[in-house]
């Protein structure tokens, strides 16, 4: 009987957007109770772009694909079948971002918004991954975008010196061996969704903690639980892949804070220049984030065609999620 070869999805084209408005730490000085230093040695954050008040998620999103575009070229768009944007702040409940990305370039394709915290984006991959690989989609345009310093209560200083705005999208199709994606790790646990929340039509959570109008985040619990997935979802996502520490060239981790990356790095014994930092120029822009900076290591030419890239993620949730992918096999 012949045999079926395995279908291996990758990404084959990237861009991304970040909003020209900037806000530096000492712009935040000026309204609110903080200092660079302290911004600087808790987070690793300088500045931080922020979408106009005329800017939405779909704007940002539109932009992110126009970047890609202007990369790959006016091609690249073809045949695409699906457009997933992955976000926390869409335009509206309804209709999908997603939709009004599809019909800004016209394509014929289904469409829908995730919603999975800050890693929605790798969420998308995920899904882009399944459909791609069973067969359902043959090119998915999968965008992480995010406004969520709309969503920020400015007079709160343990939030609103953490996040900035921006978008990044990504295709997703078959690729040949050796490339694409090598492993998928996802998790989630509900019981401590009240340390990082924001409310929509419900009042509470089902521990009976009010859901809060803004961005609310108790940033220690965070900071442990982060710290403990990017361990557990890196050494995983390795694992799975049939990998070691060392087969890794590039470590792409969700930017939300400098010491976090670093104590990821170190455990898995990484040097300084194998990991993406993005979080000082953009601050934490969640589902943006991981796109973001792939495009930022592509522009510096730390990613070569070949190399073992490890993604890792986490959020609200608490939400997280890990990855390895052999970066190439597009056209
Ligand atoms: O994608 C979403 C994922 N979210 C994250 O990754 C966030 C994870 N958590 C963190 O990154 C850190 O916990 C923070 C950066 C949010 C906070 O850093 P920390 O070292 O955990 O500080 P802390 O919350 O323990 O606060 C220390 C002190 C407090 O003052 P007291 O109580 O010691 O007097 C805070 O009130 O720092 C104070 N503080 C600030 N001071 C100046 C909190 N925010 C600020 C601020 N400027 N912006």
């Amino acid at each position: 009987m012949m045999q079926h070869k395995k279908v291996r999805a990758g990404i084959t084209a990237l861009g991304a957007y970040a909003p020209k408005t900037v806000l530096t730490n000492a712009d935040l000085e000026k309204i609110m109770d903080t200092t660079d230093e302290w911004i600087r040695t808790r987070t690793g954050i300088r500045r931080r772009h922020v979408a106009g008040d005329d800017e939405f998620t779909s704007d940002l999103a539109i932009r992110s694909v126009e970047d890609l575009l202007a990369r790959h070229g006016d091609e690249t768009l073809a045949g695409v079948d699906m457009v997933i944007v992955a976000t926390n702040t869409p335009d509206a409940l309804f209709p999908a971002t997603a939709a009004l990305v599809q019909d800004h370039f016209k394509l014929r394709a289904g469409a829908f918004d995730l919603l999975a915290a800050c890693p929605g984006w790798l969420y998308a991959l995920s899904v882009a991954q399944a459909y791609v690989e069973a067969g359902v989609c043959k090119r998915v345009l999968a965008v992480g975008a995010e406004v969520l310093t709309k969503l920020i209560d400015w007079q709160d200083r343990s939030t609103a010196v953490l996040f900035g705005d921006g978008a990044g999208a990504t295709i997703i199709e078959a690729v040949p061996e050796p490339f694409g994606l090598k492993s998928m790790i996802l998790g989630a646990d509900g019981s401590g969704g009240h340390h990082l929340h924001m409310g929509c039509v419900g009042k509470c959570l089902p521990n009976s903690t009010p859901l809060s109008k803004y961005v609310y985040m108790n940033g220690r619990e965070v900071f442990k639980f982060a710290v403990r997935v990017m361990n557990t979802a890196t050494i995983d996502a390795v694992a799975e892949a049939g990998l070691e520490s060392a087969d890794i060239s590039l470590f792409v981790p969700h930017q939300a804070n400098l010491r976090i990356i670093d104590a990821a790095r170190e455990r898995l014994g990484l040097a300084r220049e194998q990991v993406v930092i993005t979080v000082d120029e953009y601050g934490n822009n969640s589902t943006a984030s991981i796109p973001l900076a792939l495009k930022h290591a592509l522009d510096k030419g730390q990613i070569e065609v070949g190399d073992n890239l490890l993604l890792v993620t986490f959020g609200a949730g608490l939400t997280w999620g890990a990855s390895v992918l052999t970066w190439g096999g597009g056209a």
